[in-house]
C-alpha cells in the first residue's frame, strides 16, 4: 500500500512537470514566431528554407540540429566565415540582431521546433546568459 502511494505521488508529480514544461515551451515557441517575424523571416524565409548559397536553411538545418551551442551563439552575437549546412558551404556574415537573452532563447524554441523540426530539450535564458562570445 504504502509503495503503492508512493508512485501515485511519483507519477503524478512527474505528469505535473512535463505538462507545465510544454505549456511554457508552447508560450516559448508563439513568442519565437514573433521575433522570427520580425527578424529573421526576410533572410531565411516564412518556410526556414533560406535562399541556396546565400542565407542557409533553418529548416531540416544539420548545423541547427548538432550545434546547440553556436546556433545560440550566432543569434546573440552574429556569426562570420565558412559554415557547412546540409552539404552546402556559406562563406558569408550575420550580424547580431540585439536579441536579450530571452528573445534568443524563444526564437531558438521556434526555429528548433518549426518546418519539421523537433527539439525536446526547452532552451532556457538561463542557458543562453551562460553562452558568452
Ligand atoms: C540579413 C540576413 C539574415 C538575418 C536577418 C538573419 N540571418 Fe541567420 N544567417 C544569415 C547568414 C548569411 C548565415 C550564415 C553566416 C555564415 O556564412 O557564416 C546565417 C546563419 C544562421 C544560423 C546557423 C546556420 C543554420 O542555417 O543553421 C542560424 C541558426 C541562424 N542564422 C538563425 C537566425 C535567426 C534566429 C535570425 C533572427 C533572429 C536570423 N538568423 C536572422 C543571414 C541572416
Amino acid at each position: 500500500m504504502k509503495s503503492l502511494l508512493i508512485s501515485i505521488v511519483v507519477i503524478s508529480s512527474f505528469a505535473f512537470t512535463s505538462h507545465s514544461q510544454s505549456a511554457e515551451l508552447k508560450s516559448s515557441i508563439t513568442r519565437g514566431e514573433e521575433i522570427y517575424t520580425d527578424f529573421c523571416v526576410s533572410c531565411h524565409l516564412p518556410n526556414g528554407k533560406g535562399v541556396e548559397r546565400v542565407y542557409p536553411p533553418l529548416a531540416n538545418s544539420d548545423y541547427l540540429k548538432k550545434n546547440r551551442e553556436a546556433s545560440i551563439k550566432a543569434i546573440k552575437y552574429g556569426l562570420e566565415g565558412s559554415i557547412t549546412v546540409n552539404g552546402k558551404k556559406y562563406n558569408s556574415s550575420m550580424a547580431p540582431m540585439g536579441l536579450s537573452d530571452d528573445e534568443v532563447a524563444d526564437v531558438m524554441n521556434y526555429i528548433t521546433n518549426s518546418w519539421g523540426n523537433k527539439n525536446d530539450k526547452m532552451i532556457t535564458e538561463a542557458e543562453v546568459s551562460k553562452i558568452k562570445k
